[in-house]
């Protein structure tokens, strides 16, 4: 059955690999056999985790790349077809979040968090899509949120991101199949660098604790099996879905 979810000889290019839940899955996916371009702005630390990886016998290199700069984003598609000859799966990662309240918050701002979180997701899926469906086959995974399902003051612009990427996530779905699969991950609360504040924040901890099946934040390795589902042959029949890793946030009311 390990076979089943093996990504053995699989080119993954992966956005924000350089910290926090990206870094995690760099490791899982390079543990199953991938070869993993781990994208984002920061070399250092997009070193650091392609250093865990290689440590362990695994295959990784680093792509430096922002995601919101267009041009960029194509040369690098490009670079890596010419390079890898192919990029089997793409996990839409990276992401921003600022907190303001609605009313504090300038449109600049909002409109850097829906460019980065929901318009450069569309354009790398679009560049990585025009080369899968080439080669009919890919395995498209977008990192969104349960801030798709659930509403929360003061993220106006994530929210709104990540409800866009569930709809975007069902077009490509639509568009790019049959032989390319669509999916999303909508992670619960992560413990990350994207919520220290939260995490310091003994009453969020408390409520979420209360309000979670699970009783308890998420940790990177929780998403580890539904990565893995969506981006080998396991997941071969399922397209346009979002999965919810959230242990339980979202479907009890407690
Ligand atoms: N942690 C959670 O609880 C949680 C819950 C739901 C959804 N998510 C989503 O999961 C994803 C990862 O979040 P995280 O918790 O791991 O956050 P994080 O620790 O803040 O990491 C964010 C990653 O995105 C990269 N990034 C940001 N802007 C970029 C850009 N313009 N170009 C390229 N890379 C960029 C960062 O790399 P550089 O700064 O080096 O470029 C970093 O690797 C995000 O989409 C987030 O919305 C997280």
């Amino acid at each position: 059955m390990a076979d089943l979810f093996s990504m053995k000889g699989r080119v993954v290019l992966l956005t924000g690999a350089s910290r926090g839940l990206g870094r995690d899955m760099a490791l899982t996916l390079a543990g199953a056999g991938a070869t993993v371009l781990c994208a984002g702005r920061t070399v250092k630390e997009l070193e650091t985790t392609v250093r865990a990886i290689t440590r362990k016998g695994g295959k990784a290199h680093v792509v430096p790349l922002d995601i919101t700069d267009e041009a960029a984003v194509c040369q690098q598609v490009e670079a890596i077809v010419r390079r890898h000859r192919r990029i089997d799966v793409l996990i839409n990662n990276a992401g921003i979040l600022y907190r303001q309240d609605a009313v504090d918050t300038p449109t600049e701002t909002f409109r850097k968090t829906i460019e980065t979180d929901l318009v450069a997701q569309f354009v790398v899926a679009r560049e990585v899509g025009r080369h899968m469906l080439k080669r009919k086959y890919g395995r498209i995974v977008n990192i969104s949120s349960v801030m798709a399902i659930l509403g929360r003051a003061s993220v106006a612009g994530y929210v709104a991101a990540k409800h866009g990427v569930v709809g975007l996530t069902k077009t490509l779905a639509a568009e790019l199949g049959p032989n390319i699969t669509v999916n999303a991950i909508a992670p619960g609360y992560i413990r990350t660098e994207i919520n220290v504040a939260l995490q310091k924040n003994r009453d969020f901890s408390d409520m979420l604790e209360r309000r979670t099946a699970a009783s308890r934040w998420g940790k990177p390795e929780d998403l580890r099996g539904a990565l893995l589902l969506l981006a080998s042959d396991a997941g071969a029949y399922i397209t346009g879905h979002t999965l919810v890793v959230d242990g339980g946030l979202t479907t009890i009311l407690a």
